[in-house]
């Protein structure tokens, strides 16, 4: 087939194309990431490239998001232009999927360390006319402690030659019953394994000691497949709209992981054949496309994933580039929509056997919701939709850099972003933050209306300025473009507020028919802890104000981190824990809210802020 040359800039990385490639999968193909949160529907126009060159006719999606200008000028959106030609295309930064905050803490939960994988230094007896037990047996029979009742054909082959070039004088590696492995000489101080938690967006993995339980590196990256959809939802779109769409998400992940697994064996100067084991926590979608399972029918209803059970595979069988006889086992999931993110989040939080009530929330693009004590834990998951990640805000982003994350009213606007470096959007936080501070002054009503200049004459000169009136309604001017890093303002759109009121009314309403279905009040509630990124940079005032958590009092809200990365640590370090995190998955008892009538009903009520 005919091939392609497609430039891009500023990177100046070539990429040989077929005729109908798309931008976006051309960049891909030559490892430059694009914004593309709606999984290249064409509705998001967060894709805008220039492009030079052999390229299809604008698609009836472009018209509709780009302006006659711009297509004139050349710019176009990479997940709809598909190449005809030779091409130059420019990805501006505004475009380009940077990095953001990654939480890569959070609770921590000393536990004795009692991982399943162990490793025995043995010195054998020779074989004699006396002694003529098969070189299995003799290894086993040398082991003090620990039992080994089986052993792959593959180890086996190994054996004899190991010991005989050996002296008789070898480790051998033990995970759970089986033998998986045997090395030359004492390599027992040698043991170690990972810890991932696969998020939709980020993914974070520590590397373990197994000796000694410690933790001896850290290393996050941005979850490639945000290339192919920001949520859940446009991943499993993907899969079932592209023939090759779960082969393609499956390896963006594993190739990933390989680079994090390089990483942190460089962190601890270790050779990856001695990690032997890594855990992996994730929501359920997550932890399918990780295992190349399916996942299209955790989309619609009746939302039902492919196996809820807690898994142990070969890391070979993935790809994953540690010892090749090593494993992976993944977490329990509870549900479609809660997975075994959230039971790492309970087992590292020890929710399950508080003797007091406690509400769990992670906010994602879903708000997975756990509500209970040891006497028993009931959870939901809630469409909160992505505001809370900067999608389908105006001017909207991750908390990447340049993202303002902290707003403040205070005679002026006062705000901070990511990195301290000049404004690019807003995300998550700042938004709460801003429409916190709007509804404090004023400048909001209950109903979420934007007020106009004229009716807040008691309001500062600086602040009431900011507001006016653009085709689509009253807007508020949070930064003026001459202060921005692509001089273009930064607005607060009468929509934005809008689109937050729809994700904190969900979660709101979550929150409150879980409490419903126990019969507990805000006063029951002795904490309410706050898991995951967004948790954990929100301004917890904010979200109370604007009625995004129940109303108990700051001190009661605690932020936890990332919990699910703990709680997959945690299962890592501890068969105990382990065998914890699955009977937790067992005992949650789980709500669906999707198609419940009361559900609808408060939803309304709940998109209103709380008047104080
Ligand atoms: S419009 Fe291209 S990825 Fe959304």
């Amino acid at each position: 087939m005919r091939k392609f040359e497609v430039v891009f800039q500023p990177d100046g990385v070539v990429a040989q194309i077929g005729p109908g490639t798309t931008i976006l999968d051309a960049a891909l193909s030559v490892g430059i990431h694009i914004e593309g949160p709606c999984g290249g529907k064409g509705t998001c126009h967060k894709c805008k490239v220039t492009v030079k060159g052999g390229v299809s006719e604008p698609s009836s999606m472009e018209t509709q998001h780009l302006s006659r200008q711009e297509i004139d000028v050349g710019y176009r959106l990479a997940c709809q232009a598909e190449v005809t030609g030779d091409a130059i295309v420019h990805v501006p930064l505004a475009t380009r999927l940077t990095a953001q905050k990654i939480l890569d803490h959070g609770v921590r939960i000393d536990v004795p360390p009692t991982a399943n994988v162990k490793k025995y230094p043995l010195k054998l007896t020779r074989p004699s006319l006396e002694d003529q037990r098969s070189d299995f047996e003799r290894i086993r029979d040398t082991m003090s402690e620990g039992g080994v009742s089986t052993v792959s054909l593959d180890v086996l082959r190994r054996i004899p030659g190991l010991l005989r070039g050996n002296d008789f004088h070898i480790t051998a590696v033990v995970l759970g019953d089986e033998l998986v492995d045997v090395e030359r000489g004492d390599t027992s101080n040698a043991n170690y394994g990972i810890a991932f938690d696969i998020g939709t967006t980020t993914l974070v993995g520590y590397l373990v000691d197994l000796v000694t339980g410690t933790q001896t590196g850290v290393s996050a990256t941005m979850n490639p497949q945000s290339a192919y959809g920001d949520d859940v939802i446009s991943r499993i779109s993907f899969v079932t709209e592209h023939k090759d769409g779960l082969e393609r998400l499956h390896s963006k992940v594993i190739d990933a992981i390989n680079g994090m697994i390089d990483d942190l064996c460089q962190q601890g100067e270790i050779d990856p054949n001695n990690i032997y084991e890594v855990t992996v926590a994730g929501n359920t979608c997550m932890h399918h496309l990780f295992l190349g399972i399916d996942p299209r029918n955790i989309g619609p209803s009746p939302f039902v994933p492919v196996v809820s059970e807690p898994m142990c595979v070969q890391a070979k069988e993935l790809g994953l580039q540690i010892n090749p006889r090593g494993r992976v086992y993944t977490l329990p999931n509870v549900a479609g929509y809660v997975g075994a993110d959230i039971v790492g989040g309970i087992l590292a939080t020890r929710l399950w056997e508080s003797n007091r009530i406690k509400l769990l929330i992670d906010i994602g693009t879903n708000g997975e919701l756990v509500l209970g004590s040891r006497d028993g834990l009931i959870a939901c998951s809630t469409a909160a939709g992505p505001a809370f990640e900067g999608a389908r805000i105006s001017c909207g982003m991750r908390a990447a850099p340049g993202a303002i994350d902290r707003v403040a009213l205070d005679g002026d606007v006062v705000y901070t972003t990511v990195g301290d470096i000049k404004p690019r959007g807003i995300c998550g936080s700042g938004l709460l933050d801003i429409a916190a501070e709007m509804l404090r002054t004023g400048v909001l009503d209950p109903t979420g209306r934007m007020m106009d200049e004229t009716s807040l004459k008691d309001l500062s000169g600086p602040i009431r300025e900011r507001i006016d009136r653009s085709e689509d309604g009253l807007r508020f001017l949070l930064v003026k473009g001459e202060e921005t890093e692509q001089g273009h303002p930064v607005y607060i759109t009468q929509k934005d507020i809008r689109e937050l009121q729809l994700a904190k009314g969900a979660i709101f309403t979550g929150i409150q028919l879980l409490k419903k279905e126990l019969a507990l009040d805000d006063d029951d509630l002795s904490e309410v802890l706050l898991a995951g990124a967004f948790g954990n940079y929100l301004n917890k005032h904010s979200a109370l104000k604007v009625g995004l958590l129940p109303p108990v009092g700051a001190d009661r809200v605690r932020s936890v981190g990332n919990a699910a990365g703990e709680g997959a640590r945690m299962a890592l370090i501890s068969t105990e824990e382990r065998k914890k995190a699955e009977e937790i998955a067992k005992r949650v008892q789980y709500i669906e809210l999707s198609g419940r009538k009361d559900f609808m009903e408060n939803f309304a009520e709940n998109m209103l802020f709380p008047v104080s």
